[in-house]
């Protein structure tokens, strides 16, 4: 019988198999989805344990990637930040297995996602959510909730990734959908209420030194054979 992660990966296959027009049935990939624990995944208390003693702040276990998407699992540290980024053109579903995060998401005011580097770019920010093994999915399109910060309030901290499409760079950071990391250059309180707390201006930020990852292997049950 397939595995848990194997339907899931069918099911991802599936709604983000034309992801240009959008993703079909969200709903079953969601209901898969919130169902995965981290056991699912073969990420025990031998995995945390290594990885809160490893000195990486964040560490990555690649579970499968094709053309259309990827599934990751992000193992963030206590106490550890994953800096602003954006998904250009991106659809992505966010499953916290172990531990809490603090997700912070912004929406691009633009149409168009096109990222100078020395602009400010306008955005709003949602009210944050704190997120653990319980809670539901979240999720993000090209226009909404595109950009993020994760963090790892209880930790280490891991949550299950789909992107899709996949990021695009080749070796030098060239590419049609680059990850670019911003920070927040101005900021001015919306409302206590609604979920869009803060206008902000953000500006394209260099990559931090502080933060980086290393990779782990994946122990679960291989994708290749349902998702190829
Ligand atoms: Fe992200």
């Amino acid at each position: 019988m397939a595995s848990a992660i194997e339907i899931l990966g069918k099911q991802a296959m599936k709604t983000f198999s034309d992801y240009w027009r959008g993703p079909k049935n969200l709903e079953k990939l969601l209901s898969l989805i919130n169902k995965i624990t981290a056991e699912d995944v073969k990420l025990d208390k031998t995995v945390l344990d290594y990885v809160s003693r490893q000195p990486a702040p964040m560490c990555v276990i690649d579970i499968f990637e094709n053309k259309d998407i990827t599934i990751t699992v992000f193992i963030l540290k206590h106490g550890v930040k994953m800096p602003m980024h954006d998904h250009p053109g991106m659809h992505g579903v966010l499953k916290v297995i172990s531990g809490m995060v603090e997700l912070n998401s912004y929406s691009l005011k633009t149409k168009n996602h096109v990222i100078k580097p020395k602009e400010e770019i306008a955005a709003v920010r949602h009210r944050p959510v704190y997120l653990d093994s319980n809670s539901p999915a979240c999720t993000f399109t090209p226009a909404e909730k595109n950009l993020h910060e994760i963090l790892s309030v209880e930790g280490p901290a891991a949550f299950l990734d789909i992107l899709s499409p996949p990021y695009d760079v080749d070796k030098f950071g060239n590419g049609s959908r680059p990850c670019t990391y911003f920070k927040t250059v101005k900021s001015k309180l919306c409302s206590e209420l609604a979920d869009i707390i803060e206008e902000v201006q953000l500006s394209v930020t260099e990559n931090f030194p502080d933060f980086y990852s290393s990779s782990l292997e994946y122990m679960g049950p291989s994708l290749k054979n349902y998702c190829d």
